[in-house]
């Protein structure tokens, strides 16, 4: 009897300890200043997955649906200067061999190159591209337009990206041509006309 009881407290205890001992490595991973704060460190185990899937599974279920089919080239030319004025800084610009912006490579996770090959985002539905200029990734350098953009323009820039790899010459056209900043007429610096 005896021998059983202690049996069952030795397995109890191994138990609690066994069960203690993850959170208790995390808590300690965490407080010791062992995790990787800096955005040029390697990162942390299960964190491209743990970052990935939920990022994946929260847009999956909010995402608003629309065809981009249902985009005209007007909307596609507007979504390109949208681009150019808030976008381009950090995803890159739709000229040839451009390198990739420095601040790109500062961030961590990288900023993607959406108007390239490998950066594009053409395989995404136009809503989910639009929840993420909506509300912005958190944890990364991605901003949300929220409330920056107007809804129209928010879209428009989506369904650029979701078009970019058979866009319109027209919209093509603007991406190349040099970002117009409209100043408003008397602000403090303008000079009365449109400036880069
Ligand atoms: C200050 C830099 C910055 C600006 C400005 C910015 N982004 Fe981002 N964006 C990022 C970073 C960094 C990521 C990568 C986030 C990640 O991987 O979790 C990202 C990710 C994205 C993604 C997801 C890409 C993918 O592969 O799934 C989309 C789409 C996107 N941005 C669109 C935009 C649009 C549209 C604009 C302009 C309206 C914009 N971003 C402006 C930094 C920026």
């Amino acid at each position: 009897m005896a021998k059983e009881e202690s049996l069952w407290a030795r397995f109890l205890l191994g138990f609690v300890l066994g069960v203690l001992a993850f959170p208790l490595t995390v808590v300690g991973y965490l407080t010791l200043g062992w995790a990787p704060a800096a955005s040029t460190a390697p990162p942390m185990p299960f964190e491209r997955y743990i970052a990935g899937t939920a990022l994946h599974n929260r847009i999956s279920r909010e995402a608003p649906r629309r065809e981009v089919s249902s985009f005209t080239t007007a909307d596609l030319v507007a979504g390109a200067d949208i681009y150019k004025q808030n976008c381009a800084m950090c995803h890159g610009s739709y000229q040839e061999a451009a390198p990739a912006p420095a601040i790109a490579k500062g961030m961590y996770p990288e900023a993607p190159q959406l108007l390239t090959a490998e950066g594009m985002v053409t395989d995404d539905p136009v809503g989910v591209t639009y929840w993420k200029v909506q509300n912005g990734i958190r944890l990364s350098g991605m901003p949300s337009f929220g409330r920056i953009l107007k809804d129209q323009q928010k879209w428009d820039v989506s369904a650029l990206l979701a078009r970019a790899n058979m866009l319109p010459a027209e919209a093509q056209q603007a991406l190349k041509n040099t970002p117009r900043i409209v100043r408003a007429p008397g602000a403090a610096g303008s000079r009365g006309k449109d400036e880069n």
